[in-house]
């Protein structure tokens, strides 16, 4: 069976764009692929987190994997931290990698823009994501488009290490969703979605309660036409409302435009609200019962049993190719 791996990092309140551009990838995937989905908590450590936050926030993660449909009996679901072979990779691929490259990376270049001093976690960051991929032999990397330039270096690391220890690692496919690979924040249509954006009303938590996501919605910036019309470029934020629409209520963008002809925005914006609200209901009831029945400790535990033998194979070919000394 093809492989597919992806992560996601613990480092706030998940989106709708994480589930849209990510996790409905996952669920879906894990039925025709050997799936490996993680909680990427060494990649949240490159900005500062507090250490009681950082807990919760994983484990909370790993429940809404869960509670989204991922099934581990069919796919492995752990913790980066658990398995100690991707710090060690990830130092591999960072010796491998040129600053030139690093530099380049727009995620680095937003997140460390106007900032004095940048860690330099956050710099190396894509070595550790190119480990965590090539580390399974990954054929296919479900992610939102903010993720492509990386899967990219990837790629480029992925060649550069097999050009010069001889073929080892596969190199992986970006698998990014057509509509809904970027949703955008509500008060912004030219900004994505964002877990760390400081305002809560520019983002749909997926566990913010009803009300909360009504309201949500009731505000969120459109323009001054009435067209329910697809169209990113000249109505940013009507066509993110619309992807929104088009995945939680499964009905194309055209459907929409079709049923909300002559109506405006209001009936359209209270629709979508309910859709969505439909939607995240009942994946926050399945979170309530994984977080209260603490099985998600055992589960991060058999996931990271189930792929730590792959993983220290990958790092011990690796170190062999590369010409380290290994104990015997
Ligand atoms: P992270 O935690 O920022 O986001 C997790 C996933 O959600 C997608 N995403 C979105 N998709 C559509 N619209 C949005 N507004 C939106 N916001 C986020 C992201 O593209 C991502 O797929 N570097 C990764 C984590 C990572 C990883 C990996 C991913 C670490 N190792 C290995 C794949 C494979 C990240 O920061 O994702």
């Amino acid at each position: 069976m093809p492989r597919v791996l992806s992560g996601i990092q613990p480092s706030g309140q998940l989106t709708l764009g994480n589930y849209i551009g990510a996790i409905q990838n996952f669920v879906k995937l894990q039925e025709t692929h050997e799936c490996f989905f993680m909680v990427v908590d060494l990649h949240a450590i490159t900005v500062p987190q507090e250490p009681a936050a950082l807990r919760e926030q994983t484990e909370s993660v790993a429940a809404l994997f869960i509670a989204a449909g991922i099934d581990p009996a069919k796919a492995s679901v752990f913790a980066q931290s658990h398995v100690a072979a991707h710090a060690e990779l990830g130092w591999l691929f960072t010796t491998l990698a040129y600053m030139g490259e690093l530099e380049r990376m727009t995620q680095f270049k937003d997140k460390s823009n106007g900032k004095d001093s940048v860690g330099a976690g956050l710099f190396v960051y894509p070595t550790l994501m190119a480990a965590d991929i090539l580390m399974y032999n990954a054929d296919l990397v479900p992610v939102g488009d903010d993720q492509k330039q990386h899967l990219e270096l990837t790629r480029d690391l992925a060649a550069r290490f097999n050009q010069r220890y001889g073929d080892m690692f596969t190199i992986p496919e970006p698998y990014i969703p057509k509509v809904g690979a970027r949703i955008m924040s509500l008060d912004d249509g030219t900004k994505k979605m964002s877990k760390s954006n400081p305002n809560p009303g520019s983002y749909i938590a997926l566990l913010d309660p009803p009300d909360v996501i009504r309201k949500k919605i009731s505000r969120a910036t459109t323009d001054s036409g009435r067209e329910v019309q697809f169209n990113p470029a000249e109505k940013p934020e009507v066509s993110n409302l619309m992807s929104i629409y088009s995945h939680c209520a499964g009905i194309t963008l055209e459907e929409i435009t079709a049923r909300y002809e002559g109506q405006g925005y209001g009936a359209f914006k209270k629709d979508l609200a309910e859709h969505v609200v439909a939607k995240l209901e009942p994946l926050q009831q399945r979170y309530a019962e994984i977080r209260s029945s603490g099985e998600i400790h055992q589960i991060l535990k058999q996931g990271a049993e189930q792929v730590s033998g792959i993983a220290e194979k990958t790092l011990r070919d690796a170190k062999e190719r590369m010409g380290f000394l290994l104990p015997r």
